[in-house]
């Protein structure tokens, strides 16, 4: 084995190393700047400065990192302490396994494209300009998603056509572009590199069409769409170029049929189609809330309380003049009855709507209720135009919107004056929050619960460190304006390009496995990983290394020890612990996402904690094994602390909560056994809570006998 040490430029130096005859020693000044060749099956252990930047150095091998740097030599810590942490170092080396290198063949070179909204639409284009083959699948029968649907976009204040458009043009004249509209996914297998993709194309009804228009005009059915009313036979200005039927509201009577000169056909059945991509895009765009569950403002029950994609498209087709109009902003929205978070996007949606009043109804009283108006970037030059244009801003959030005398009244605490005002309006309209498409992204198997992606950072959907292959593009990860769009779908196309160039991507980092002669099937793996990483298949247990994250908590939950982490088996702590720790240290089991950091934090402001502290990095608190504490207890080990990511800033969601509740368990079973359940502690140490671990430490020094 070669240990391979880093002087630091010169920081670092320990004389007449000897750990055995297998142990090869070599010295760099410098590994940030030398080159060392390390063969791919080769295992080392690497001392010098911190894991993050040498896992940066060698990211495709498999090495021990030991950080003498901050641990040690900026600590002033002994050398004594720094031969045992290396020597700990190539015994959890040494005893491991090793960790697999897991490839990925990039068969397949196509991209399929969920949504095609502006983010599809631009991906698509994008991609497409890269030589990549693309499948564009859409839900609705035409292409333009919610964009398509508005009169304008800010803040350019052009016509949605005039991005859309050419969106659409340059996807269409394209050959290497299929485009599915109609579509949803119904299955998907694969893996990055070569998704199997069952495709479901609903009938569209109308098979051969002219434009003619005749249908409409026999169509006995209304349909109310976002705020315009249409017949169940219809079409829009984008594209195709032809009629579709909306079979949710078609009562099939045929007298479209009867009258049309090309051809209709209310019976087409739903297809089935399957196509292969490399890599798939999520861009299924904004999603509204459902606001008839903010009851108190009567959204479904009064006509004329509507949302702001109805409200525009009714002020804009002339449908709508009103005189007095309330928005309501945040409607449901910072609100933990029902979205706990800001939208981002709906504060700015009011100021566009009163805007668009404003234009063409220069005389309507406008009321803006908000909490606080979070007009972000270049939009507060919007806030201010509107406030001179005699916009009414009242800072307060409704508590109810209802009906007095055939008017609506919006009642509302402003809360500068402290005044209760009661607004009579003839329109209300409900700048609502938006919600993930949780739907699209379980059937690619990625869990959201309920958040958009984009909270669970986008190397957790993939990007960075899954080899996953699934990437998102605009409002699917977080509401965005039509400008920001475009910039994450070209961030998008940017990784897939960079992907399916590749025929193979490999990678290196430590991924959970099974072993199934201890392994009882019990699927306690399968409800605690994050990633929905691990199946069953013909009745065993199945860890896909595509989908997992390398963060532990399934092995930490297996009762029968047979689901294990690379690099962080029982035997590997173990031998470490054994190694690396004698009575009356205290062990300190650091998250490598925060706590560890703070270790590094200490280390560069010069916030010293005693020698006895040994610290090993882990990848998540929830990973942390009971009998890793039993054992370290065992040794005489006087405390240990689990440092771990503050609550909801886990790495992998929800790790540290885990981590929680076995810290419960394990304290009430250190209490039956007799043993001060001081002696283990779990804390929430930030990246730069150099001091608040000094303390912990120093805590635990002191109470701990
Ligand atoms: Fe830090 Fe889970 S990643 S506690």
């Amino acid at each position: 084995m070669r240990l391979i040490l880093c002087h630091c430029n010169g920081l670092i130096n320990m004389p007449d190393l000897d750990f055995g005859h297998d142990v090869k020693i070599e010295w760099y000044d410098d590994l940030c700047k030398q080159e060392v060749k390390i063969s791919p099956d080769e295992k080392v252990v690497v001392a010098g400065c911190s894991p993050s930047i040498m896992e940066g150095i060698f990211p495709d091998v498999d090495a021990e990192f030991i950080n003498l740097k901050d641990h040690i030599f900026l600590m002033k810590h002994s050398l004594d302490k720094a031969r045992t942490l290396i020597k700990a170092g190539i015994k959890k080396a040494k005893s491991g396994s090793g960790l697999k290198r897991k490839t990925f063949m990039i068969k397949s070179k196509s991209a399929a494209v969920i949504g095609a909204g502006v983010a599809g639409l631009d991906l698509t284009k994008a991609l497409n300009s890269a030589g990549i083959k693309t499948y564009l699948i859409e839900k609705e029968p035409f292409l333009g998603g919610t964009v398509a649907k508005l009169d304008r976009l800010y803040p350019e204040s052009t016509p949605w056509s005039h991005t859309v458009l050419p969106l659409i043009s340059s996807v269409l004249k394209n050959k290497d572009i299929e485009i599915f509209t109609n579509s949803e996914i119904t299955k998907i297998k694969g893996e990055i590199g070569d998704y199997k993709i069952q495709l479901k194309i609903k009938p569209r009804g109308v098979i051969d069409c002219n434009n003619c228009g005749a249908c409409v005009s026999v169509c006995p059915v209304t349909v109310q769409d976002d705020g315009r009313i249409r017949k169940a036979i219809y079409t829009t200005n984008t594209y195709p170029n032809k009629y579709a039927i909306d079979f949710n509201n078609c009562n099939r009577c045929g007298e479209c049929v009867k009258i049309c000169p090309k051809k209709i056909d209310i019976n087409e059945q739903d297809k089935v189609f399957e196509i292969n991509a490399g890599a798939i895009a999520v861009a299924t765009g904004l999603k509204f809330y459902d606001l008839e569950k903010v009851e108190e403002y009567g959204y479904g029950k009064f006509p004329n309380v509507m949302n702001v994609l109805e409200f525009e498209r009714k002020i804009t087709d002339g449908a709508l003049v009103p005189k007095k109009v309330v928005f309501i902003c945040c409607a449901g929205s910072r609100d933990n009855r029902h979205l706990p978070y800001c939208s981002r996007i709906c504060c700015f949606l009011s100021l566009k709507e009163a805007k668009l009043v404003i234009d063409r109804y220069p005389d309507t009283r406008i009321f803006v209720c908000a909490m606080d108006m979070r007009s972000y970037g270049n939009f507060e030059y919007f806030y201010t135009t509107l406030r001179e244009s005699g916009v009414t801003f009242i800072k307060g959030k409704p508590s109810e919107v209802m009906k007095r005398n055939g008017n609506l009244v919006v009642r509302v605490e402003d809360l500068y004056t402290n005044e209760l005002l009661e607004i009579d309006a003839d329109t209300v309209v409900l700048s609502g929050g938006f919600v993930p498409d949780i739907e699209s992204f379980e059937k690619l198997g990625i869990k959201i619960d309920g958040n958009f992606p984009i909270f669970f950072e986008s190397g957790k959907l993939g990007n960075i460190e899954m080899p996953r292959g699934i990437f998102v593009a605009g409002s699917a990860g977080f509401p965005a304006g039509v400008a920001e769009t475009i910039i994450d779908s070209r961030k998008s196309a940017f990784s897939i390009i960079n992907l399916l160039k590749k025929d193979v991507i490999e990678s290196f980092q430590p991924n959970a496995y099974v072993n199934e002669d201890y392994c009882s099937v019990c699927k306690t793996c399968i409800s605690t990983c994050p990633y929905n990483a691990i199946t069953i298949e013909n009745g065993k247990i199945k860890i896909r290394p595509d989908l997992c994250m390398g963060c532990g908590i399934c092995a930490s939950a297996c009762p029968s020890a047979a689901s294990r982490l690379e690099k962080f088996t029982s035997r590997e702590i173990s031998e470490w612990i054994k190694t690396a720790t004698k009575p009356d240290d205290i062990l300190a089991l650091l998250c490598k996402w925060s706590a560890y950091n703070a270790t590094e934090t200490a280390a560069y402001l010069k916030i010293k904690y005693p020698e006895n502290i040994k610290i090993l990095r882990i990848p998540c608190s929830g990973a942390v094994e009971p009998h890793h504490i039993f054992e370290a207890l065992n040794l005489g080990v006087k405390g240990i602390l689990i440092g771990g990511c503050y609550p909801d800033a886990c790495h992998y969601a929800k790790g540290n909560s885990k981590a929680r509740t076995k810290e419960h368990i394990l304290k009430e079973t250190l209490n039956l056994l007799g043993i001060s359940k001081d002696r283990v502690r779990l804390e929430w140490i930030g990246k730069d809570e150099a001091k608040k671990f000094e303390n912990i430490i120093r805590e635990m020094s002191l109470v701990i006998k």
